[in-house]
């Protein structure tokens, strides 16, 4: 077995105060009007670009890079900060699920065994995302999945969706749901009584996330199981066409809706003895319909009738958790993450972000693991976010409230590392508000400011960097780069992430000289930050985590 003690760093001292800062959303890419990031004010941020250059330096954030499918795949903060925590490369959900998909494993597994119980009598319901974003979810992996559970002798088969327009273009979700008729229509062809049942926008209906508001969950509680909403149809593609008609309406916040016959009865409640998958593969947006599906004791909200069904996440959301207790594809089991490391050489770390971000500096960043490694050694302080207002409202988010807990935590010398996440570029971005974008990104330098500040009072380190791009290209592009317009000159806003590489930079006045990024590493990613942390610390990182970053050339 390896041995968690870490060896001291021949160069490097411990003892230095070293702060960790996440800024979400944050990509490097060529100026241009769209790059939020260029436009807006940020000095600080400029300030370590220009300032040393063996001290600045891009990472990769997408791709292969942190464990995903194919380098077409953009980044996420799921996977961003899952290599940042862990300092090594894992495969993860999309491509787990891919290869239980392509071997057929998936239908010999115990969950689709368990759920496979209900298709003689039951209908089988898949929750999920609705696009081919690849953040939290995938429609070919859906396609697969009605193929194959029909094949495996399912006979009534719902699908409840949730509209996308976040990891996907706004508006895609008409194409989405066209290609999911198309299949359903197929499967009914086959004798199969498939259908959609019911849908919504993924942030207005049940994917909230870190419990920040319960109210989403309800939402698509009501049309998925109790079958009722405030809008009926009989057909999805009419609902989805009719509710973007809407000037204010977009795919992400799109009203829950239910299907019906044309007797105005729902097509598809789940009732006892049914079986559910939630298909998404990633687990913060879904952890929360989870409990409410697998939880008997429960008083987040009033589910009205508790279904007995037999329930199987795509993924086991929640390892610590156990939940859900039954899952289709085995998640990643990522081990030896920096933050159990650095806890067993007693190093004390705070930790905070607001709610919508909380669970990335923590859970994701901890190799999805809930709580502490050392309740003595750690804090995680969460500021709660803004509820109810969409982010381009108030772009300015919690960024500074986080930044001063921070300063507070540095200043105060009881931690060793102090580790933030700066949450305005990605979630005012996935709004495709330019303007709004702009405001947020300056609010996200004005906290580094804070804490660099705070850094250079305790002469401690400092290590900025990023989780994957999202405001610096803020518009939808053709194949050379130019913004694509419509015939009224209006670009299409890119709410999505990016495949560009982000910014780290290291300083602070506790950086020895000599510290330097080293030059072997060009294709170095977010999987190389946790073994230059451990540096920082003083401490040699273990063999087998990806290579520092850094040298000591003095
Ligand atoms: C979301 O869940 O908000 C987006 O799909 C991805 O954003 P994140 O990976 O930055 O959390
Ligand atoms: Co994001």
């Amino acid at each position: 077995a390896r041995r968690w003690e870490l060896g001291a760093h021949r160069r490097l001292e411990k003892g230095k105060v070293v702060s960790v800062v996440v800024l979400d959303g944050w990509g490097e890419a060529a100026p241009d009007p769209f790059n939020c990031i260029h436009v807006a004010d940020t000095p600080t941020l400029d300030a370590l670009k220009k300032g040393a250059p063996e001290r600045w330096r891009l990472i990769k954030a997408h791709g292969t890079a942190v464990g995903l499918p194919t380098d077409d795949d953009m980044g996420n903060s799921e996977v961003g900060h899952n290599a940042l925590g862990a300092g090594q490369i894992y495969a993860q959900g999309a491509k787990l699920v891919d290869m239980a998909l392509a071997s057929g494993k998936i239908y010999e597994g115990e969950g689709f065994k368990y759920i496979q119980q209900s298709f003689e009598n039951g209908t089988l319901h898949l929750i999920g995302l609705l696009s081919d974003g690849g953040v939290h979810s995938r429609i070919d992996q859906l396609q697969l999945l009605l193929k194959g559970a029909s094949e495996h002798g399912a006979k009534r088969i719902r699908v409840h969706i949730l509209t996308d327009g976040r990891d996907v273009l706004d508006g895609s979700s008409v194409k989405f749901v066209e290609m999911l008729e198309n299949d359903l229509a197929k499967l009914r062809e086959k004798g199969v009584d498939a259908r959609i049942a019911s849908g919504g926008g993924r942030m207005y209906v049940t994917m909230d996330r870190y419990e920040n508001d319960w109210q989403v969950v309800k939402r698509g509680w009501d049309a998925q199981v109790l079958g009722e909403a405030p809008h009926k149809f009989q057909n999805a593609l009419e609902a989805v066409k009719k509710l973007r008609e809407d000037p204010k309406a977009n795919d992400q916040y799109l009203p829950p809706f239910v299907i019906v016959d044309e007797r105005g009865r729902p097509v598809g409640q789940i009732m006892d003895g049914d079986a559910v998958v939630t298909f998404n593969f990633r687990a913060d947006r879904m952890v929360m319909l989870a409990k409410a599906l697998e939880y008997k004791n429960f008083d987040k909200f009033d589910r009205v009738r508790l279904p007995e069904i037999r329930y199987a996440g795509m993924l086991q959301y929640d390892g610590e958790l156990k939940l859900p207790s039954h899952f289709l594809v085995a998640p990643p089991e990522i081990e030896r993450t920096s933050g159990e490391y650095l806890a067993h050489n007693g190093i004390r770390t705070y930790a905070c972000s607001e709610t919508v971000k909380f669970g990335h500096v923590t859970f994701f960043w901890n190799g999805n693991r809930s709580g502490y490694f050392n309740p003595n050694l750690e804090k995680y302080e969460e500021i709660p976010s803004d509820i109810g207002i969409p982010f381009n409202e108030h772009p300015k988010m919690k960024a500074v409230e986080v930044a001063e807990k921070a300063r507070d935590a540095i200043l105060s010398r009881k931690y060793d590392q102090v580790r933030v996440n700066i949450a305005n570029g990605d979630m005012v971005g996935h709004t495709g508000d330019i303007q709004a974008t702009i405001i947020g990104c300056k609010a996200a330098d004005d906290a580094v400011k804070i804490i660099l500040d705070a850094i250079e009072q305790v002469g401690g380190i400092f290590v900025v960097t990023a989780d994957h791009g999202n405001a610096e290209d803020m518009v939808k592009r053709d194949k050379s780069g130019k913004p694509l317009r419509d015939k009224d000159g209006n670009v299409q806003p890119l709410t999505s992430h990016t495949l560009n590489p982000v910014p780290i930079a290291i300083g602070g006045p506790g950086l020895q000289s000599g510290v330097r990024f080293r030059s072997d590493l060009p294709n170095a990613g977010l999987a190389n930050v946790a073994a230059t942390v451990m540096n920082l610390h003083g401490f040699e990182a273990p063999d087998h985590y990806e290579p520092t970053l850094i040298e000591v050339t003095n």
